[in-house]
């Protein structure tokens, strides 16, 4: 049976407008012609009640706690899967046959260096450079090495879209890599065939041109499953970026630069180094966590729990739930104890138990835990953003594919509010007061 529509009223004349039901039954009331039937926009702010897409790639139930790429719980596809084997289902939709996934890993492998000009261009940046500015840069420059990959015709792009993702899955990490290294002013290293996507990665930030680093299969395993947990999140500012360049027909290379921008902010994935460095001055200031705690319910302080709440998630992230478990399993492996982590887990006990966070239903998110394990591996907190980058990469794909096969076209263009000045007169400068 159809949806019974809705009926808005205005100025006293009725107005039918359809109501849409996604598979999992979200209902959306469809504005589409309201516009032009009415004269009115609708207004929100910050887009909470906005749907800005019909979408097939992740499900949220942000009131469960409840995450699924393509129809898997990411619970299980957290136990079972990997990184490559998930990226293949979110961008293609269905998980790959044995001979798929090994088409698919070759491709990534072929891919794993990057050209000569582009590494003696990342050793230009200066040394204060944050690596996330030097991986959106490389990532629009890679394109340039691809002009057939990335033309901005759409069909074209389309059709050349196994490549680019292959070169972008992959060349993201060596980017990565190579930005850590060029900050660091250390030689480069290059990427081994014998190696998996993690190992590689791993090899490529530590090894030195003698002497590679021993790569600890639990420690690319713990990594991986960060890439895993991040690889996609349905309309989040990175991704509803990589949306709207895409939108203007822009090609693969450019709409993920624009993703690795949004990706920047410390409200959103530039929260995972802004919680380590949180964690951080608590432990140097001999906080138990209690002033912190204060401080963060204080509006006038500035100060937020970072690593705490999230736009969709009004209960526990499900994948905070399964990165605090793994914080364990890689302390134990690496023979570490980080005082971080006590201290991290004695803010989330407070907090939880606290009327203004449980009133305002504030949990960890994602970034509340991922910080310690990469600090376990050794890998610095600028760089962390850049991991969430890594892992991103897959999903930011999958969006900017969906928009490419939209059977209709249509730029992304939100409209305002206006609330400027109205008309007014220009006055030459010597009679301006
Ligand atoms: N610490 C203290 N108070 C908080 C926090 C926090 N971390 N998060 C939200 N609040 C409070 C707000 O002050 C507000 O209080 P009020 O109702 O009294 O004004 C209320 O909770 C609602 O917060 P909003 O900012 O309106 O919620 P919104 O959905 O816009 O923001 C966000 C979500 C940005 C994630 C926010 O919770 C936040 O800033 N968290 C810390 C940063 C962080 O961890 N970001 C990572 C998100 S996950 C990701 O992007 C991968």
């Amino acid at each position: 049976m159809p949806e019974k529509p809705a009926i808005l009223k205005l100025d006293d004349k009725e107005f039918v407008l359809p109501v849409l039901v996604g598979s999992e039954g979200e209902r959306a009331v469809d504005v589409r012609t309201l516009r032009d039937t009415t004269g009115h926009i609708t207004f929100d702010d910050g887009y909470g009640n906005t749907g800005a897409c019909e979408s097939g790639v992740t499900f949220i139930d942000g009131e469960k706690g409840i995450l699924r790429y393509r129809g898997y719980s990411i619970e299980e596809l957290a136990e079972k899967s990997t990184f490559i084997e998930t990226a293949y289902l979110l961008i293609y939709g269905q998980l790959p046959s044995a001979a798929q996934l090994a088409a698919f890993k070759e491709r990534i492998l072929d891919n794993a260096q990057v050209h000569e000009g582009l590494r003696i261009a990342l050793s230009g940046f200066p040394s204060t450079a944050h690596p996330m500015a030097v991986l959106s840069a490389t990532l629009n420059t890679l394109g340039c090495y691809y002009p057939e990959l990335g033309t901005n015709e759409r069909a074209h792009d389309l059709a050349q879209l196994d490549e680019a993702a292959a070169v972008l899955i992959s060349k993201v990490r060596t980017l990565a890599a190579l930005a850590h290294r060029a900050k660091e002013g250390q030689p480069p290293v290059y990427p081994k065939p014998g190696l998996n996507y993690c190992g590689n990665f791993l090899h490529l930030m530590f090894s030195q041109p003698n002497a590679d680093s021993e790569i600890h299969p639990e420690v690319a395993k713990a990594l991986d499953l960060i890439l895993l947990l991040h690889a996609d999140h349905e309309q989040n500012c990175s991704t509803s970026t990589v949306r709207m360049v895409a939108s203007g027909g822009a090609n693969l290379f450019a709409s993920v630069s624009a993703g690795v921008c949004a990706l920047w902010g410390p409200l959103h994935g530039g929260a995972n180094q802004a919680v380590i460095e949180m964690l951080e001055e608590i432990h140097r200031s001999g906080d138990d966590g209690s002033r912190f705690i204060a401080a963060a319910k204080d509006k006038s302080s500035g100060v937020r729990l970072m690593g705490f709440g999230h736009r969709v998630y009004k209960n526990y992230d499900p994948r905070a739930k399964i990165i605090k478990a793994q914080c364990d399993k890689v302390l134990k492996v690496l023979g570490r104890k980080d005082p971080l982590l006590d201290i991290a887990m004695r803010l989330e006990d407070a907090a939880l138990n606290d009327p203004y966070f449980k009133q305002r239903n504030l949990y960890p998110n994602v970034d509340f835990y991922s910080g310690i394990i990469l600090k376990a591996i050794g890998i610095p907190s600028e760089m962390f953003t850049v991991i969430f980058a890594i892992g991103r990469m897959p999903g930011w794909i999958s969006h900017w594919k969906e928009i490419a096969e939209a059977p209709k076209q249509k730029i992304h263009r939100p409209r305002q509010v206006y609330v400027g000045e109205t008309l007014r007169s220009y006055v030459p400068i010597e009679k301006r007061g």
